[in-house]
């Protein structure tokens, strides 16, 4: 029986959250709600987030620096520590609730179906142990007991992510790997037991411009060989147009739009996506920065949380919530603009 399975119980299957198209969706995150408590107040870091990742596509999620991208994804995988508590929602991965899960049931998880890619490599491999040892613990935890059949897999894993002589390294230490390589080697290990769903944070912050290149083209590649599915979270919309089917957008902990890479790069409806656009450097056209900077997340403020910084804003967004809009095509926003051939959802 899977790991799955066993954790699997009738009363844990979403209702039908796909609206029907059976299989098709692998996660779906709902009022997904974190809280970090400090001396300065409570942080309201996400708030209510709703999502969704079907099968074989590769999802983006995007937004500014602090909007709460990796607490997000943190919290779904359960690595939120303290002060920092899930305090809402639900986030079903393949019909069980990742959220309702103990600490043992969700480490089994991650690995076994659920890969992450760290946003730092260093912090994810362990300084004081060799790569093999970290590569046979990690089978070891699955099932795989035997050194040599241990070593046969990571070799073959490495050899995946394009390293040439895997002995060096996988008898070596971190430290002895580049940025590049490092990155690799996590890689190797989230794909290790061919997880159905891959999370990545940020998977090449601080590598240079061509081997980010190289890195998100070898994620792509192995996530589409082997059928997965991917959440990568990204502050580049340059790297969602390039890697991703769909994409999230996000702003001071809240989705404020959905949709294809296609819809919403094209016809970007919230201001705020509109103006992420702008702000993609392009030949020959000046750079449009968007200015002025996130919300206070302690003070967290009344109706939309992008008013302040809006070109558009008017008498509703100083205090009601924005309804979602959702238009035929699905892509979906969160603003008080509208515009007619859109129904609200
Ligand atoms: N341990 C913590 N204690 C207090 N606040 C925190 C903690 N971790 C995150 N936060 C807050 O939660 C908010 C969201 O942070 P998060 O790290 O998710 O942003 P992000 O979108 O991933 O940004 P970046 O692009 O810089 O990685 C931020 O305001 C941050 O200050
Ligand atoms: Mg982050």
């Amino acid at each position: 029986m899977s790991t799955l399975d066993a954790l699997r119980r009738p009363r844990q299957q979403p209702a039908a959250p796909d609206g029907g198209g059976a299989g098709r969706r692998l996660l779906e995150v709902r009022g997904l709600t974190t809280r970090f408590d400090t001396p300065d107040g409570l942080v309201h870091a996400v708030n209510g987030v709703d999502f969704y990742v079907d099968r074989g596509e590769i999802v983006g999620v995007v937004g500014e620096s602090g909007c709460g991208k990796s607490v997000t994804i943190r919290s779904i995988l359960g690595l939120v520590r303290p002060p920092g508590r899930v305090v809402d929602g639900t986030a079903y991965f393949d019909g069980v609730d990742l959220l309702g899960l103990r600490g043992a049931d969700l480490r089994r998880l991650r690995g076994k179906e659920i890969g992450f890619i760290a946003q730092n490599p260093f912090s994810a491999l362990n300084p004081v142990m060799r790569i093999h040892r970290q590569f046979a613990n990690i089978m070891a935890a699955h099932g795989v007991k035997s050194d040599g059949e241990a070593r046969d897999r990571a070799r073959a894993a490495l050899a995946d992510v394009g390293i040439a002589g895997p002995d060096r390294v996988l008898d070596g230490y971190a430290h002895q790997l580049s940025g590049g390589m490092a990155q690799r080697v996590v890689i190797a290990m989230a794909m290790l037991l061919n997880p159905a769903f891959v999370v990545a944070d940020e998977p090449t912050t601080g590598l240079d411009l061509t081997v980010q290149r190289q890195i998100l083209d070898l994620i792509r590649r192995l996530v589409r060989e082997h059928g997965q599915s991917m959440l990568l979270v990204t502050h580049d919309l340059g790297v969602v147009a390039q890697y991703c089917d769909r994409v999230v957008v996000m702003y001071a902990g809240k989705v404020i739009e959905h949709g294809t890479v296609r819809q919403v790069l094209n016809d970007p409806r919230h201001p705020y996506t509109q103006a992420l656009i702008r702000a993609i450097p392009r030949p020959g056209q000046p750079l449009v920065h968007l200015t002025g900077r996130l919300p206070d997340l302690v003070n967290y403020p009344a109706g939309c949380p992008f008013r302040a910084r809006c070109p558009h804003a008017f008498e509703p967004c100083g205090h009601i919530v924005p309804d979602a809009v959702t238009m035929a095509s699905g892509q979906t926003y969160w603003c008080h603009l509208r515009q007619e051939k859109e129904e609200v959802g």
